[in-house]
């Protein structure tokens, strides 16, 4: 007679921190540093209340997008003035360098990444230690995984992608703007070009979220009476093989697309015109 094994209570019991002799700390050291430097960044522009927009070329950090301060309207830069809120301006300009400008879009981001399967892993490692690497004994005494506050609410991603689909859309719609030339007719400058670049990579990180896999392609019998649907998600799964990559790289396409807009809109550099 064969006899099975209960599962065992604790952890198992080794002396060694971990037998990997590779260089496991790479990964949650460089995340923790550029995830601290971004945090930084972001939470230093998005109060720093100026330098958010280009009235000539339209150009509109996605910092401040969308724009709901007093301040949004009426921006001067270079002896053109110009309106950047387009969803009105409930903020009080009194409340710049407290509020941000973005004050409806910003949380909704925020706990959208927060809460995004790539960021997890990447946070459990290189903040809480849980654990740093495959592998690797974790300082803390008990692991209770997601089923507990706060970490429960880890399951409102889905609602989270919800509204990072609507505010991609306004993205979309400030790329759109940015096609605005010297004359006010058609242009292109450079700052169309990282602005569109930014979207394209921001729709890229949204769409191959989990989440929206699921809503594409879940919840059904059979994929056979639903050939579009089933074609969305074989879309949507091969982009989602990537999602960690996109995730990465739109923490830096909205860095340099906000630096860009905030050095022309400081008259540190001209913008550089492609046509008109
Ligand atoms: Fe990363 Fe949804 S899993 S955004």
């Amino acid at each position: 007679m064969t006899t099975v094994e209960a599962p065992a209570k604790s952890r198992a019991q080794i002396k060694e921190r971990t037998l990997r002799k590779d260089n496991w700390r790479l990964y949650p050291v460089t995340t923790f540093v550029i995830f601290t430097a971004w945090v930084v960044y972001a939470t230093v522009r998005a109060f720093w209340g100026a330098a958010f927009y280009v009235p000539e070329f339209h150009y509109l950090t996605p910092f401040y997008s969308p724009c709901l301060n007093e301040i949004c309207n009426n921006v001067t830069v270079d002896g053109h003035t110009g309106d950047a809120a387009e969803f009105g301006t409930f903020l009080p300009a009194a409340t710049r360098g407290w509020i941000p400008f973005a004050a409806i879009s910003l949380p909704f981001l925020l706990l959208f990444r927060l809460t995004c399967y790539y960021y997890r892993k990447a946070y459990y490692r290189s903040f809480w230690a849980s654990p740093s690497a495959c592998a690797v004994r974790e300082p803390h005494g008990k692991y209770t995984g997601e089923r507990r506050f706060p970490l429960i609410g880890q399951n409102l991603h889905r609602y989270f992608w919800l509204a990072a689909f609507a505010i991609s859309l306004i993205n979309t719609w400030d790329a759109v703007r940015a096609f605005h030339g010297k004359d006010g007719g058609f242009g292109i400058g450079l700052g169309t070009i990282i602005l569109v670049a930014n979207v394209v990579l921001l729709w890229l990180y949204t769409l191959s979220c989990h989440s929206c896999r699921h809503v594409v392609g879940g919840r059904l019998k059979n994929f056979s009476k639903h050939p579009f649907r089933y074609r969305m998600w074989g879309w949507v799964s091969k982009i989602n093989q990537r999602h960690g990559m996109y995730a990465l790289i739109t923490l830096g396409s909205l860095v340099v697309a906000d630096l860009y807009v905030a050095l022309v809109a400081s008259n540190t550099i001209s913008d550089l015109r492609i046509f008109n």
